[in-house]
């Protein structure tokens, strides 16, 4: 065996106790009251940066949470360089009742280790540091350049990072991008993904009479805007699961034959997703298999809904106001922008009379699609089934990553997603976990992906 990987392997439950220390730090983006926690984690990224042997590395400042960039610019002349990307901020913890252990209290339970972050995107991040310290350990150098870039702000929409792109042009300048934050087909099956679908995340605040009315005394000549608002979320898909919002087809790139071809030949199990999640059905847009709907097909979901009285017992309440979250996952060349636009005015024209509406943009993220045949992807296949013995399945993802997009139009450069993640490991919802032996694969892929770019 390589002495790389023999490093790795010996190294195992060090990387462990790091990774503990790293999903200790309660990073959550979104919530002002972890700003401390996101700029202590920063730090500690830093740090971590700093020990593995990255030069030049600082926290650097945006209009948001910072981004914490390193990197080894040593390799021999004309070797590729590599900008690795990944984000040190998590999503929110509730339902905390739902954990079995404290969120930000790492526990290892047989091969899995519980924590928010800990698949994303921190056990990610770790396993390509780790990839990066054992070269420098190991050679003293690593076989191309490398740059890394740590962000804070990928769960809430990356607001800042276009610009940061921009204002840092020559400093990010690379050949490909590396990130590790999309899952894998199966704990066995190794995963390039080349498309991440983009987002438009709405809210709709729905106003009837400018108080909350008795429902005997009022009921019957008012409109209820909770009644309303579930009247018009009821018009924007009919029974075959289209969207009715006018042109949001508009611009979708249809699934070409060779991916529906490709994606027939995947196992996707439909009774094992059904089992997992103790449904009985996989509804969705009829004319599509159910990887299809979810990797290259755009959707729209209510993520909440409230208004009235939602207290114990019963309240005999006409509501002022009621409210909802509506987010749409785009596929290229949709845009967020353009999305949110139809939306609001298809609102507009459902409305009925009685209410008012007011419609918000929260926030949103590009598509994306990245080419099959770089030389990233050669290199990031082979470490794959060097590692997995097993060659990966090329898949499109159903998530989204906005800056991928930017990469390319503002960089000029290609992205690898080569992801090691699995699809029960609770991403975003209570008990999230990352597999520790594909931790350690994951290392090792990584590890070998620079030497196969030489
Ligand atoms: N790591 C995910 C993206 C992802 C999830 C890719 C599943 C592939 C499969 C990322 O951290 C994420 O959660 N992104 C958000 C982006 C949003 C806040 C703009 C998402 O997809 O909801
Ligand atoms: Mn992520
Ligand atoms: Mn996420």
């Amino acid at each position: 065996m390589p002495d790389i990987l023999k490093f790795i392997d010996y190294n195992k439950s060090r990387y462990e106790e790091e990774l503990k220390e790293f999903l200790r730090i309660p990073s959550i983006s979104t919530a002002p009251e972890h700003k401390g926690d996101i700029r202590r984690c920063a730090e500690w990224v830093a740090e971590e940066m700093k020990r593995i042997g990255l030069n030049n590395v600082k926290v650097m400042e945006t209009a948001g949470h910072p981004v914490v960039y390193g990197d080894r610019l040593d390799a021999v002349q004309d070797a590729q360089t590599v900008l690795f990307y990944g984000h040190y901020d998590v999503q929110p913890v509730d339902p905390l009742n739902l954990w079995t252990n404290p969120p930000f209290e790492p526990t290892i339970i047989g091969d899995n280790i519980y924590a928010r972050g800990s698949v994303d995107d921190k056990g990610q991040v770790l396993m390509q540091l780790k990839a990066i310290e054992a070269h420098l350990r190991t050679s003293g150098a690593m076989p191309v350049n490398v740059k890394v870039i740590i962000e804070g702000e990928e769960e809430i929409g990356s607001p800042n990072l276009d610009k940061f792109l921009e204002d840092n042009k020559n400093l990010l300048a690379c050949d490909t991008v590396l990130i590790s934050d999309t899952p894998m087909f199966g704990y066995d099956q190794p995963s390039l993904c080349y498309g991440l679908r983009g987002l438009c995340y709405m809210q709709v605040e729905v106003t009837g009479p400018n108080r909350d009315l008795h429902s005997g005394f009022f009921g019957g000549a008012v409109e209820n805007p909770i009644n309303a608002l579930a009247m018009m979320i009821s018009k924007l898909k009919d029974d075959k699961g289209k969207i009715l919002i006018d042109g949001f087809y508009e611009n979708v790139m249809p699934i070409s034959e060779r991916e529906r071809t490709e994606y027939k030949k995947l196992p996707f199990d439909q009774k094992a997703f059904m089992k997992d999640l103790e449904t009985d059905a996989t509804p969705g847009e009829s004319g599509y298999t159910e990887l299809e709907r979810m990797w290259a097909r755009p959707t729209l979901d209510c993520n909440g809904i409230w208004g009235g009285f939602t207290g114990e017992g019963a309240k005999t309440v006409l509501p002022s106001k009621a409210y909802a979250k509506i987010s749409m996952r785009l596929v290229p060349n949709q845009t967020p922008d353009e999305i949110a636009k139809k939306f609001e005015d298809f609102f507009n024209k459902i409305k009925p009379a009685g209410v008012t509406i007011k419609v918000t943009d929260l926030h949103g993220g590009m598509p994306a699609i990245t080419p099959i045949d770089s030389i990233g992807m050669k290199a990031a296949t082979k470490a794959l089934a060097e590692v997995f013995g097993k060659e990966p399945f090329l898949t499109r993802e159903g998530g989204s990553i906005p800056i991928v997009n930017s990469f390319s139009s503002i960089l000029g450069a290609p992205t690898v997603l080569m992801g090691f993640g699995l699809p029960d490991q609770n991403a975003h919802s209570p008990n999230e976990k990352m597999n520790l032996k594909n931790f350690h694969r994951g290392v090792k892929c990584g590890a070998l992906f620079y030497q196969n770019l030489v």
